[in-house]
């Protein structure tokens, strides 16, 4: 039997939802600053251990796995101190503020062999797991372009997500990790080499808009485009331009030609909620953890997405392209 705590519970009770549903996983304990939510889930979930302080919760030598969901600043000094008591990882995204957190994450799990996995439920997906195995089957071709948006015409967060020193930023940082990640996976390639960015902070104090073209090493160009707060429609898709074929998501389209003829498929697609997401992201951090093997979105992919993050971030400051090592 697996042991899991949680720490943090505002998305952090999808991952207690999720862990209560993968066989052979015991929510073992869970900790917040909030006495009410610490109450509320400790019955929902019959947890047995319920902290206001995470290091006691860290602390119980029986606890195998642990989320860590908390604001922004406290994932790098909260999972470095989880690896350390010999805990495996599942930390949100935004892994850390910046790629020098993430790099030291990243040092540590291997240190201490440990796993460590970022919260990329996006790729469960109903429709992006399908539109992955388009892509891996060949039938688009050699991707070239994605053009990957996230748009949002205005966001209601709890207040720590608008102080730069606990957020580390605004949209770019907060859905940035998940449209990088998805197109930098489809794409298969996770070595951006330059980087050309913009950031606004028209309504906030931290960026309300960004957009930036990211090139690869295999000379796909990623074009991504996010607001927190915009005059703008509210959508949420990837764009994917392929040599054979082409695809946008939500709801997720395929075209290519039949012959000479294009065409337009729409795959047949279970439906599929963002608590079910996660819950398939939690059966793929048990099962790392069971095999001693790799996450797919593991602590070094994370790490490539937090660089580009940062690269943006100077290109908006500096008006300059940026080249990544
Ligand atoms: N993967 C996704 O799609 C997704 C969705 C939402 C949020 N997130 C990420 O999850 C993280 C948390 O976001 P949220 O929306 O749940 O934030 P939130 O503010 O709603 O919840 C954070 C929780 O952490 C608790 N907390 C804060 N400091 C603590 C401490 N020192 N010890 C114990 N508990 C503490 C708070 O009391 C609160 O219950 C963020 O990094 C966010 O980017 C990811």
């Amino acid at each position: 039997m697996i042991k899991a705590g949680v720490i943090g519970l505002g998305i952090g009770q999808s991952h207690l939802y999720g862990y209560s549903k993968t066989p052979g996983v015991k929510v073992w304990a869970i900790a917040d600053l909030e006495e009410e939510r610490l109450k509320r889930f400790s019955r929902e979930y019959s947890v047995p251990h319920s902290f206001k302080d995470y290091q006691e919760l860290l602390k119980l030598k029986e606890l195998d796995v642990v989320s860590v969901a908390l604001p922004n600043f406290l994932h790098c000094p909260v999972t470095i101190e989880a690896l350390e008591a010999g805990k495996h990882v599942l930390v949100e995204k935004p892994m850390a503020l910046n790629s020098q957190e993430a790099e030291k994450m990243v040092k540590v799990a291997r240190e201490r062999k440990r796993i460590l996995m970022v919260g990329m439920n996006y790729r469960y997906l109903p429709e992006i797991q399908i539109l992955k195995k388009f892509v891996e089957q060949g039938e688009l071709g050699d991707i070239y372009y994605i053009k990957a948006v996230a748009l949002r015409r205005r966001s209601i967060l709890s207040p720590w997500f608008e102080d730069k020193e606990k957020s580390g930023g605004g949209g770019l940082i907060d859905m940035g990790p998940h449209m990088l990640d998805l197109s930098m996976w489809i794409a298969d390639d996770f070595n951006a080499v330059s980087v050309y960015g913009i950031t606004y902070n028209k309504f906030m104090p931290v960026d309300d808009l960004a957009s930036a073209l990211i090139k690869l090493s295999n000379g796909a160009t990623i074009n991504l485009e996010i607001s927190w707060e915009a005059f703008t429609k509210s959508q949420i898709f990837l764009s994917l331009f392929g040599t054979k074929g082409g695809a946008m998501t939500n709801p997720l389209k395929i075209y290519q030609n039949a012959g000479d003829i294009p065409v337009e498929i729409t795959p047949e697609i279970e439906k599929g909620d963002f608590t079910s997401k996660i819950q398939r992201e939690i059966v793929h951090f048990i099962r790392c953890v069971r095999e001693k093997k790799e996450p797919s979105s593991s602590g070094e992919k994370g790490l490539r997405v937090m660089r580009v993050l940062d690269a943006i971030y100077e290109s908006a400051r500096t008006g300059k392209e940026v080249r990544i090592g």
